[in-house]
């Protein structure tokens, strides 16, 4: 018997009287289904399945109702009634199901975003520039001072710029595989350039005389790893090009540039040496008192002259300008400068080593 839904005191319907005597049966057994269906929904989606499913086109519920069409007219009044409270009790428990599914999916979402006000923080180490690339700016940004531009060329660099512009022979020891890693295919004359001096020429090319450049950069040599050498370092370049340059202002700025890196007290001096870039050539020593492995003289960088036949290559007229130039190891200035024994602790990326220079985001 039907009488859910049936307002308080109806008279429970006898389906004995319809034409049909199954109605009474299949009505029960879908009201049941229905129930169960609705009842075992866990989301709102299963809800929305159950209800197309019970009560929806197609389900027994509508066919049912379908079947009103072919009863005896005295019958259908009674059988619609009974059908329309079976749906309305399906509709009724539908929506409190819904109801109760939204609450819950309300309070589980809740529960995922809580957030434990207790908990301790995780800490996020920030990221930090690397000390090489902060000395590299500082160098760059001492001769910003003093009017100097920064210049940039490639790490992957044509032969020509590399070693023919600046007066390289081709029969140069440098230019030999041991020291240079050559990019195939070999007709195109690449190589990872093995110096930042091929940046001295692209200047020369790009810009109008009078230049003053500083070039920081990546450079590339096919040497073992160990404490003093790395096949992946860093140096910068310097270029003054101008009318009446002379080796006063080389030596001139290669003091300020000591002073501001290791302090008033810091000193340099020049050894002849030979660079096939310039004429005349020098070793750059450096000497101050917080060296590495006590105040003494190292080696630090070359320097001389701008070689006229460099000045030729760039379409610098050599009889009406003159230049002087210099290139020095940026990890080499980090050692010296903070007494660091080991180059390869600067390549291995461990930000405890970064710290100890400041993390400068
Ligand atoms: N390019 C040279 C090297 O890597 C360093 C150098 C020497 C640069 C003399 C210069 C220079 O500009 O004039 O060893």
């Amino acid at each position: 018997m039907i009488d859910g839904g049936a307002p308080t005191g109806a008279p429970p319907i006898r389906w004995t009287t319809v034409s049909n005597p199954d109605l009474t049966t299949r009505l029960d057994a879908a009201v049941t289904a229905a129930l169960e269906a609705i009842a075992a929904a866990t989301t709102v989606a299963e809800l929305q399945a159950a209800k197309t499913a019970h009560n929806g086109q197609g389900s027994e519920l509508a066919s049912l109702n379908g079947s009103l069409r072919d009863l005896a007219p005295e019958l259908r009044k009674e059988a619609g009634a009974a059908i329309g409270q079976a749906r309305g009790r399906v509709g009724q428990a539908i929506e409190a199901r819904t109801g109760e599914l939204a609450v819950a999916e309300e309070q589980a979402r809740l529960q995922a975003e809580a957030v434990d006000v207790t908990a301790l923080a995780t800490h996020q180490r920030p990221g930090s520039r690397h000390p090489l690339t902060m000395l590299m700016d500082e160098m760059a940004d001492i001769f910003t001072g003093m009017g100097w531009e920064v210049a940039e060329g490639p790490e992957l660099e044509h032969e020509w710029y590399n070693f023919d512009a600046l007066n390289v022979d081709p029969d140069h020891p440098a230019r030999g595989e041991s020291d240079t890693f050559y990019v195939e295919p070999a007709s195109k004359h690449l190589v990872m350039r093995t110096q930042t001096s091929p940046v001295q020429v692209r200047s020369l090319l790009t810009r109008d005389l009078p230049v003053y450049v500083v070039a920081p950069g990546r450079t590339y040599r096919t040497d073992e790893i160990d404490a003093t050498h790395l096949p992946v370092f860093t140096q910068i370049e310097g270029l003054a090009v101008d009318e009446g340059i002379t080796m006063a202002h080389l030596r001139g700025t290669l003091e300020h540039l000591a002073r501001q890196m290791f302090g008033e007290e810091a000193r340099i001096r020049l050894r002849p040496n030979h660079f096939p870039f310039t004429e005349p050539s020098a070793e750059m020593d450096v000497w101050h008192p917080g060296m590495r492995g006590g105040p003494r003289w190292v080696e630090w960088g070359g320097c001389g002259m701008v070689h006229p036949n460099v000045l030729r290559s760039a379409g610098v007229d050599p009889d009406r300008y003159s230049g002087f130039a210099f290139g020095m190891g940026i990890e080499r200035t980090l050692q010296f400068r903070y007494q660091l024994d080991d180059m390869r602790d600067m390549i291995e990326g461990d930000v405890r080593f970064s710290e100890q220079f400041g993390m400068v985001i």
